[in-house]
């Protein structure tokens, strides 16, 4: 299997052997030795209609064919104009235009800009601050990672970073109250109200937060009335509530935007990731005509120059993702077979070392703890996440890890976000696949304790 230094690619992992990936069909991959692997994360939430979907390869092709690239500042082309109006039909109400990126992180970065740049041109250039999360994840461009809260990433960089004022996110199985009391500043998003008045709310930009939380807090549901008491908050403030759905954006939580389960719509959103299945890289921050429109009159463009912005394949690729999401109804199906994942995940909170299962739709955390009375985490030294990923992916289950969430180091959980298309027997699959890698996880746990 290749590994560094024996192949010239500069891995993601410098210490690990990888499966060369030759096919992909459905939820399924082949490597090239013909071991197949059940895709339950869709990679990284982004493979959400499943591999090897030809009309989505005819599309992309067709259009290289006819003009691979064009720059955004000179032209449009049909594939960015269908979009951008399969977007604005789809996005909460008003949320009616699209600007293309390739990344998650590049359209986060846009959003914080935008957010910048239309107070400066309404009359406002104080308000300059972003409020974010804890825990709670934007991206690892600067800005984007400035906002993150994940402090493993920042390691090396954080003279390079910018201030950002955080607020805990609604962590309810980490959470002092957890998730029992209505008036918790952390649960029913108060916290806003005292960081606003803290920092001076003549200086406050923005607000990002996931509206369903991604790998940081492995799939936390806010309380149902959460983002109204934000959306309540921004509105007295004039700070704009920007929703990062670059994770949970698309159909991935049983809604079009998880921000829709909570009946409040923001200022800005952020997709990625699952736009285009995968097939391209592609992200798109959807704005309001009401806010684009004073920029429009001052500067007359967005301070975001990217030359791959708008790129025509890859908005060929988003459009034909979008329109098989619509026309196969994999929305509604993502929400009903969420229901079956939950249904079938909740036997595994029967194991020892499972702490907490939750999500939405076909999104869902799994938390290990080493004690589940008291819900310690296991010490960050053991790797568990990492070892766990390792004995899933050798018995052909992909799932996607995360840690440091219980205390910004230690902390393990996997998500599970296999493609809309997953049926009941391949759910009835991953969750059996993951008894097994945590029975094989804890076992070599133990013997390495032992041994040390
Ligand atoms: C909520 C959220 N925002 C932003 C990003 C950054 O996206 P990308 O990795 O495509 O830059 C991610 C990636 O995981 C994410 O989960």
């Amino acid at each position: 299997m290749p590994r560094y230094p024996d192949s010239p690619v500069f891995y993601r992992k410098l210490a690990k052997d990888f499966p060369k990936i030759v096919r992909g069909e459905g939820c399924r991959l082949f490597d090239e030795a013909g071991k197949s692997y059940l895709d339950a994360c869709g990679g990284a939430f982004v493979a959400n209609l499943g591999h090897g979907l030809g009309e989505i390869a005819d599309a992309m092709a067709e259009q290289a064919r006819k003009v691979a690239y064009v720059n955004g500042t000179a032209f449009t082309h049909e594939p960015a104009e269908a979009l951008a109006a399969e977007l604005a039909a789809l996005n909460p109400k008003g949320l009616d235009k699209a600007y293309f990126l390739g990344s998650g992180s590049e359209a986060v970065e846009a959003a914080l800009k935008f957010a910048r740049q239309y107070f400066v041109e309404t009359g406002k250039p104080k308000k300059h601050k972003v409020i974010a999360r804890t825990p709670g994840y934007h991206g690892n461009t600067l800005l984007a990672l400035s906002a993150s809260a994940r402090e493993h990433y920042k390691t090396y960089f954080r003279e390079w970073l910018v201030d950002v004022p955080r607020i805990p996110a609604p962590y309810a199985y980490r959470c002092q109250c957890q998730g029992e009391r209505p008036e918790c500043p952390a649960c029913s998003g108060s916290a806003l109200l005292e960081a606003i008045h803290r920092e001076g709310p003549e200086t406050v930009a923005a607000f990002i937060a996931e509206p369903i939380g991604g790998s940081s807090t492995g799939g936390a549901v806010p309380r149902p009335d959460y983002f109204k008491r934000i959306r309540e908050i921004c509105d007295r403030y004039d700070v704009l509530f920007i929703a990062d759905e670059v994770l949970t954006g698309c159909g991935r939580t049983g809604a079009w935007a998880a921000i829709e389960h909570f009946g409040v719509i923001p200022d800005l959103l952020v997709l990625g990731k699952g736009i285009s299945g995968g097939y391209a890289p592609l992200s798109a921050l959807c704005a309001p005509t009401r806010l684009i429109d004073p920029i429009a009159k001052s500067s007359g463009a967005l301070m975001h120059a990217q030359t791959f912005s708008h790129h025509p394949v890859s908005c060929a690729a988003g459009l034909a993702a979008v329109r098989y999401i619509r026309r196969e109804g994999l929305v509604a199906r993502s929400a009903k077979m969420g229901e079956v994942l939950h249904r079938r995940l909740k036997k595994l909170l029967d194991l020892p070392n499972v702490g907490d299962i939750r999500g939405r739709g076909l999104l869902a955390g799994v938390e290990f703890v080493e004690d589940k009375a008291t819900r310690r985490p296991f010490p960050r030294k053991l790797k568990m996440a990492e070892t766990f990923t390792e004995a899933a992916q050798r018995r052909g289950l992909v799932v996607w890890p995360n840690v440091g969430q219980a205390n910004g180091t230690d902390g393990d959980l996997i998500m599970l976000a296999p493609p809309f298309i997953v049926t009941e027997p391949e759910i009835g699959e991953i969750v059996q696949l993951v008894a097994a890698a945590l029975e094989e996880t804890m076992g070599s746990l133990k013997s390495a304790t032992k041994s040390s």
